[in-house]
Parts: structure tokens; C-alpha cells; sequence
């Protein structure tokens, strides 16, 4: 493994290219090279072309080829590996009861008030053990690669007390220094309230701020601090509180806006600056137009509102607003069970006015510049991380239209080939 690949003959060499976030018209554009190739040495893209043009310039500078693997990817796309900004991977127990007691027609917002929801996965997180939940975070992200995921957000928030908050971050720190996705760890002590500081929602602010989120960031156990922010949940004062604080304290800053209740999330974030705002099914014009405007990306999650059968948010009217819209899966074991790339792929394009273009640059360089890191990955370009996925398809246009089908055929993190198919999955472990 030591980082070094040359992929030639792509059908469609998806470049995406691009340094930041695009915004509005900016998403459609994809860069496509025609017969492509890539040049990847030691994890780091060196050389982007036709085939033509790479072989020419390999000829050119002599290296020796045998230090390279090389994949003829002929017949098959070829994309920046997709980015997952918005997960909540790492939970103890399953709700797949509650699952059923929606169908039936009970909110999800009932179960919770009723301790369900969140606060039953925060009973059976607490109690499982920083190896089972190590365990079962490795199977998840074995999953996301094979679905061409090579970056991927993690969040905390299944704790709410100080020793299981710090129980999570640490796995999912430790998963990020063992595993072949890159995982970005992000601080979500208030995702509910608990049992025990029902009523005193003010106070378990004070605590979050007081108590954990100094342990957290003394340690650097997280890069970024989210909150629920919502009706019945955290207000708008309340979220603001606990993220300027965060902010001080050396973290970005990111919230669940406007879910289920228009209640002035989108405009917080925007006042804020924050990284990203997501969800945002009920955000409001004002509130998509000022995110446009202070460069908050949007990131949108069509898996939670077709589980949860709310209205989708509206991503054609916030990108003809401008804004920088991002995709992810919002992986979590209550609103959105699904670590599916090809489902997200199919709901933003058949039911939020979101083109394929659109959708591709929504889970590449916007959502990695929901992570702040759009100078490193998310796209094909010189200088960014050799992070690739091979498609079984000739072209990208196939993700949404093989529709819920997994069209993953390779994936390559930092110039090594992690997951072929051909082989029967993970290729390294
Ligand atoms: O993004 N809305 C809050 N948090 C998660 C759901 C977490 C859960 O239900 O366990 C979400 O939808
Ligand atoms: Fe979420």
C-alpha cells in the first residue's frame, strides 16, 4: 500500500474540479474528461487528462510503472470519492420497534416525548461497552466504503452525560486512525434533553458548556460542535449560547435547522457563520437567502424526510437562492437508518427538483466543503488526496437512474485500491 494508482481509460473522468464550495449555477458544472486518467503518488493526485495526454506525460517523465497499481477502468466512470457530512454512526441498541409504531402513524416527535426516540438509543449507548460500539462502527464504515464513501462525518450525541459524549468521540477517533475512510468527529452533547434535566433545558446548556465541552476540546476530540435545534428540543437562544461558546473554544460550527418546525435555525447559522446548516426542511426564504449570502452550505438529508414522510426540503429554490447545497445520509439508528449513497442519489433528484449534475456535486465538493475541506478532497484535481470511486456504469448519469442499486465497482482511498467488487469486496484487511 503505498499510495501509488494510475486509472486510464474511464469513459468519464468526473472531475468536479474546484478548491471551495459552488454555489447556485456553479453546481451543474461537472468538468468532464472523456476518456480519462489519473495519476496518484504517495496518496496525492499528481496528473489529470486524457489518456492520451497521461500516457504521454508518463512516457515523458520516466518513473517507473511498476511502482503503480493500474486499473483500466474502459466502459466505466470514474468520480472523486463521495463524502458522508452528516452521520450518527456510532450508537448502542436499534429502535426498529419505534420503525413499526410510525408506520402505524405515530410521530417522531411523540416517541420522543414519550423517552423514545433519541433517549432510548442514549439508554443503550450508555450501557454498551467503547469495544461493541467500536465493533460495530468498523462493520458501518465497512459499509459506507462499499458504497464508494471515503470521507465521512461522525457525530456524538447519544451520550448527553459527560462520560459517554467522551466515550463516543474516542471511537470515533480511534475508528479514524484505523479505518480506511477519514472520519471527521463532531460534538453533539445537546441532541436532546435527558430525563434528568427535563424542564432545565437551560441548565443542561450551562452543563454542556461548563462541564463536557472544555473535557472535549482539551483532548481534541472533536473538530466541530452541532445542536438540535428545534421546537421542543433547543431554542434559537439556547443553540446560540452553546455554539458561540463552542467557537471560543476552538470548535466549527454546524446545527440541525429547522427540521420539523420553522424556528429560525437557518437564519442562526447564517448569523453565526457556521460551516453548514442541515436539514432545514421548514427553513424559510429570508433564512436560505441569508445562507446564500454568509456562505453556509446547506446540507440536505432526503433519507430522513422520506423516513420520516415530511415534506423534502426544498433544494431547487435554495439553489436557484445561491446557496451551496451539500447531500448526506444522516445515518442514525432512529429518523434515517440508511448508510445508502444510491437511495440519497434518488430522492434529491426524483423528488427535490435536484439534477443528477447537481445531486453529484452535492455529495463531492459541497459536502466536503460541509467539512471544511474542500481544499483537500472532493474532487479530481492536482494536489487533492487520490480519493476515487470506480463506477460499474460508463457514466454518472447511471447512479440515479440504477435506481437504490449500489453502481460501485472501486474504490480507492489515498492512491490505494480499498474496495473492488472483482475481488469480492474490501481488498486490504
Ligand atoms: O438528524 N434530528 C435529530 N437527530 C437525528 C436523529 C437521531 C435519532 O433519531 O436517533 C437526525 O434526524
Ligand atoms: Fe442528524
Amino acid at each position: 500500500m503505498n499510495g501509488n494508482i494510475i486509472i486510464k481509460n474511464a469513459s468519464e473522468l468526473i472531475t468536479c474540479s474546484g478548491f471551495a464550495a459552488k454555489k447556485g449555477e456553479e453546481m451543474s458544472a461537472l468538468h468532464i474528461i472523456p476518456d480519462g486518467a489519473v495519476v496518484v503518488k504517495e496518496g496525492i493526485i499528481k496528473a489529470v487528462g486524457t489518456t492520451q495526454e497521461i500516457e504521454i506525460t508518463l512516457a515523458k517523465s520516466g518513473i517507473d510503472l511498476s511502482e503503480y497499481d493500474t486499473i483500466d477502468a474502459g466502459n466505466k466512470a470514474v468520480l472523486p470519492g463521495f463524502v458522508d457530512s452528516h452521520t450518527h454512526f456510532i450508537f448502542g441498541g436499534y429502535r426498529a420497534e419505534e420503525f413499526s409504531w410510525r408506520l402505524r402513524g405515530d410521530s417522531y416527535m411523540d416517541i420522543m416525548q414519550r423517552g423514545g426516540g433519541i433517549l432510548n438509543t442514549v439508554r443503550a449507548t450508555r450501557a454498551a461497552s467503547a469495544n461493541e460500539l467500536l465493533q460495530s462502527g468498523i462493520k458501518r464504515l465497512d459499509s459506507m466504503l462499499s458504497f464508494g464513501v471515503t470521507t465521512v462525518e461522525g457525530k456524538s450525541g447519544y451520550g448527553l452525560d459527560q462520560d459517554t459524549e467522551i466515550k463516543q468521540l474516542e471511537v470515533i477517533n480511534h475508528l479514524d486512525g484505523i479505518h480506511y475512510i477519514d472520519i471527521v468527529p463532531t460534538f453533539l452533547g445537546a441532541h436532546a434533553v435527558p430525563e434528568d434535566f427535563k424542564g432545565r433545558e437551560d441548565e443542561f446548556i450551562d452543563y454542556m458548556i461548563e462541564e463536557v465541552m472544555p473535557r472535549v476540546t482539551e483532548r481534541n476530540l472533536a473538530e466541530y460542535c452541532d445542536v438540535f435545534c428545534e421546537k421542543n428540543v433547543f431554542s434559537v437562544s439556547q443553540s446560540r449560547r452553546l455554539l458561540s461558546r463552542a467557537r471560543e473554544l476552538g470548535l466549527k460550527i454546524k446545527l440541525h435547522a429547522d427540521e420539523i418546525v420553522q424556528l429560525g435555525g437557518a437564519e442562526l447559522a447564517a448569523e453565526l457563520n457556521a460551516t453548514s446548516a442541515d436539514h432545514l426542511l421548514q427553513a424559510s426564504d429570508a433564512g436560505i437567502r441569508q445562507m446564500a449570502q454568509a456562505d453556509v452550505v446547506a446540507t440536505l438529508l432526503p433519507g430522513t424526510a422520506f423516513s420520516l414522510k415530511e415534506p423534502y426540503a426544498r433544494g431547487r429554490f435554495m439553489i436557484d437562492s445561491n446557496c451551496a447545497v451539500a447531500l448526506a445520509t444522516d445515518f442514525n439508528p432512529g429518523s434515517c437508518f440508511t448508510e445508502s449513497i444510491p437511495l440519497i442519489f434518488a430522492l434529491a433528484t426524483l423528488y427535490m427538483g435536484i439534477s443528477t449534475e447537481e445531486a453529484v456535486s452535492a455529495l463531492t465538493i459541497n459536502a466536503a466543503a460541509a467539512l471544511d475541506r474542500a481544499d483537500i478532497i472532493g474532487s479530481i484535481d492536482v494536489a487533492k488526496q487520490g480519493d476515487l470511486v470506480v463506477l460499474e456504469s460508463p457514466s454518472y448519469k447511471f447512479i440515479p437512474y440504477h435506481v437504490g442499486v449500489n453502481t460501485v465497482n472501486k474504490v480507492v482511498k489515498k492512491g490505494n485500491l480499498v474496495f473492488d467488487k472483482e475481488k469480492g469486496g474490501m481488498t486490504y484487511c
